[in-house]
């Protein structure tokens, strides 16, 4: 992309040159909305991300998919793969329904001791454990219509087989019973299962992948409850070298901004137990678009959390022709001690950089303090990370707008000690009167200065305030591209203001 610089009197402009977005008539993947920096299916409908797993060189991703049409419907595991987490493939549908259901959210583990039987010792199995879903049991009011079975490849995620005995793990008689993440507990040496049960997370342990016990209940009087729970995630994570236990646990509705979101507790496992170190409900995100994420796996002591860019609300609604729902960018999880309490960071990978333009450093701006207007920047790139610091915590907005006058605001608020985000004349929201929103996400740092990122795209923003401490993201859709970029900062200092214009993935 061509950027030009101009200097103006307290004002900077950019100049982009149109970008492939904009053309008249769009290829697939360059479609009006598409996203050029995150994962999206080629075509028609996705939701949760599904398997992901790191192995010999490639991080898979398989998606909820619906390859028929651009609504839910008959899940399949749709399939990506990456050698960075953000240049993605898109390869064949890896698993049908088949005559036990539909196929719902799971994980997929590598078998290197082939405990399963289903590899060899030379050429260990990838084994996705997921949830058969019947909707002729659901149809008839069956409260056992929801199934945990396998399936498995032995040519690196190519192909796959079901196993011939699923299901693996039986229905006890609770209707909403799915979404495992399987791990391997190395200190036991057996694999360990999160489930959701309802109103809990249940773990049920297993020597060989086929065989489970049940461990323990966890949460029914923990956390948020205002919806079901789903798609659970249980994983270690270091603070000054001492080894904690994140439990992630989606829920929908009840989340703190309507609709989907995703709590998480830090606490200690035992191998059969997890017993929170505080009772505070805590969100990955607080935005209305962050659901149904959970960490990749095989990936060592990192820890890598991707979510689905969508919410239960109006997400089969959302204004886009061809594809429906993409994934959020893949986030750094890491545990920091703060006000008191212990709790998760995200902030996007540093593979991210890979796609970075060339970074513009506006640090003169610093000088420019006119008509609280901090800078105007025309015509922004298509994507692009915008990042400052404030010295010191007052109110501030970034502005994201068109010559329609649509805009999207995310700014701070001081007075309540919380971010926001405002997409109430944003773009189009009449497919859902539930859209069209203001959200926040409670400030948690006690520091004196505020550190600003947001990762913008034509039709999503995610934000990471305090080093990835508070953070929201949201969907938009502008009917026209927004072309200008406003910092309103009511005459604080900003400083280390930087763009970073991204290249496409596609
Ligand atoms: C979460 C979820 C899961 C389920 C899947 C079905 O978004 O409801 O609980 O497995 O979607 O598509």
């Amino acid at each position: 992309m061509d950027i030009k610089r101009i200097l103006l009197t307290g004002c900077f402009i950019l100049a982009a040159t149109a970008s492939q977005a904009q053309k008249a008539t769009p290829k697939l993947y360059h479609e009006q909305y598409r996203l050029q920096a995150h994962f999206s299916p080629k075509e028609k409908w996705t939701n949760d991300p599904n398997g992901m797993v790191y192995y010999k060189g490639n991080y898979h991703l398989f998606f909820q998919y619906y390859p028929k049409a651009t609504v839910w419907g008959p899940m399949h595991w749709g399939h990506a793969v990456s050698k960075d987490m953000i240049h993605w493939k898109q390869l064949p549908i890896a698993l049908y329904p088949d005559k036990l259901g539909y196929i719902f959210s799971g994980s997929v583990v590598v078998d290197e001791n082939n405990t399963s039987g289903l590899g060899t010792n030379d050429k260990p199995a990838m084994v996705a454990i997921f949830t058969h879903h019947d909707p002729k049991g659901e149809k008839a009011g069956s409260s056992v219509y929801q199934n945990q079975s396998l399936a498995y490849s032995l040519d690196e995620g190519t192909t796959w087989a079901k196993y011939t005995s699923n299901p693996v793990l039986k229905n006890p008689g609770i209707k909403d019973f799915r979404d495992p993440k399987v791990f391997w507990y190395a200190k036991d040496k057996k694999w360990m299962m999160s489930l959701a049960t309802k109103d809990r997370i249940t773990f049920y342990s297993s020597p060989n992948l086929k065989d489970w016990t049940k461990e323990s209940d966890f949460g029914q009087m923990l956390g948020a409850h205002g919806g079901v729970w789903e798609c659970p995630d249980l994983f270690p994570l270091k603070l000054n070298g001492k080894e904690y236990w994140v439990l992630l646990v989606s829920i929908n509705p009840g989340g703190p901004n309507k609709g989907s979101a995703t709590q998480y507790f830090v606490g200690h496992f035992d191998g059969k137990t997890f017993t929170p170190s505080s009772t505070q409900t805590k969100w990955i995100d607080y935005g209305p678009d962050d659901y149904a994420g959970v960490t990749f796996g095989n990936t060592g002591s990192r820890k890598v959390f991707l979510g689905w860019m969508g919410n239960w609300l109006y997400a089969n609604q959302v204004p886009t022709v061809k594809w429906r729902n993409a994934m959020t960018i893949p986030r750094e999880l890491s545990l920091k001690l703060t006000a008191g309490d212990i709790f998760l960071t995200s902030n996007p990978v540093e593979e991210l950089d890979k796609i970075v333009n060339k970074t513009i450093k506006i640090d003169a701006l610093l000088l420019a303090k006119n008509n609280n207007v901090f800078s105007v920047i025309k015509q922004t790139p298509s994507q692009y990370v915008l990042k400052f610091n404030t010295k010191a915590v007052k109110d501030y907005s970034v502005v994201l707008s068109n010559a329609t006058g649509e805009k999207l605001v995310v700014g701070y608020d001081a007075k309540n000690t919380r971010y926001y985000i405002d997409r109430t004349k944003a773009g189009q929201s009449a497919f859902n009167k539930q859209f069209a929103s203001v959200t926040y996400v409670p400030r948690v740092s006690l520091l004196p200065t505020s550190n600003f990122q947001l990762l913008v795209e034509a039709s999503s923003v995610e934000l990471f305030a305090d080093g990835g401490l508070s953070n929201m993201t949201g969907v938009f859709f502008p009917k026209k591209p927004y072309t200008r970029l406003s910092i309103v900062n009511n005459g604080m200092e900003i400083e280390k203001l930087q763009i970073q214009p991204l290249r496409s993935i596609w």
